[in-house]
């Protein structure tokens, strides 16, 4: 995207390891101390002085040709995470297709949030043609149940989880396209990896209201995608 290669991409998150511990990389499983176990297209020879890297904000140790490769293996979008902590280094968008994302107050309370009025998503994502970004390119994905309609009890903790997921919608990090875990079909829009509540009224499917956890488990589950009230005030 900005031109660097992934290699430079990595570096930038890097500190030099002048003696790599006695320890396994955990991306291919092979001491510090040799080579990296990963071969694939693209794995040139480094230099030793190189060949171990640390992650400057979380400290964990990798093979640089393992971070290479992992970062080739994902969308390439200059963020890197670290597979031990999940911490993200630069910031972290997903591959959701194009679609729309749109909100309104209702008049009406959600059960457990007896005080306030109702907050409700509308994504709406038509159906498509696969890109490089995503699993299987070229080929058509399917987009079912939409538009899907979520709901936020309208209190200060629910406008902050808003905005938060109005961040993370810009981040493309609200769907994804994949095997649906529900219906067991592939090449299809499913949801990522924060939560929402699709029942308004009652709570049949387990997605629906009361759920006294239901606030914090998002912001816990948007800041495992990097994304933190900061990110909000800034946007
Ligand atoms: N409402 C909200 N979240 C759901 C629902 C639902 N009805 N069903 C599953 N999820 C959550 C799951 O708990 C999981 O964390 O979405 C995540 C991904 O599950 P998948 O089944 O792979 O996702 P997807 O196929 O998109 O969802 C299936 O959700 O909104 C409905 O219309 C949609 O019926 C479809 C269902």
């Amino acid at each position: 995207r900005k031109g660097k290669t992934p290699e430079e991409v990595v570096k930038k998150y890097l500190q030099k390891v002048k003696s790599p511990p006695e320890e396994d990389c955990t991306i291919c499983m092979e001491p510090l101390g040799g080579p990296s176990g990963y071969k694939g297209p693209g794995v040139g020879p480094v230099s030793r002085a190189e060949s171990v890297g640390r992650l400057a904000q979380c400290g964990h140790q990798y093979h640089f040709q393992c971070l290479v490769a992992m970062y080739n293996n994902g969308n390439k979008d200059g963020s890197l995470q670290c597979p031990t902590c999940k911490t993200i280094y630069g910031v972290k968008t997903g591959n959701q297709p194009a679609g729309k994302m749109e909100y309104h107050v209702i008049p009406h309370s959600l059960p457990g949030h007896p005080d306030c009025k109702t907050i409700r998503i509308i994504y709406n994502i038509p159906p498509g043609i696969q890109g490089p970004e995503h699993p299987n390119p070229g080929k058509p994905f399917t987009a079912r149940g939409f538009p899907r309609h979520c709901y936020l009890p309208d209190s200060e903790k629910g406008r902050k989880v808003l905005r938060l997921l109005l961040v993370a919608w810009d981040r493309r990090l609200i769907f994804s396209v994949g095997t649906s875990s529900t219906t067991g079909e592939s090449d299809t829009v499913i949801w990522n990896e924060v939560h929402h509540k699709t029942e308004f009224g009652s709570n049949l499917t387990g997605h629906g209201f009361p759920d006294p956890g239901h606030l914090d488990n998002v912001l816990e589950e948007l800041r495992a995608q990097g994304i933190t009230e900061d990110d909000a005030l800034m946007e």
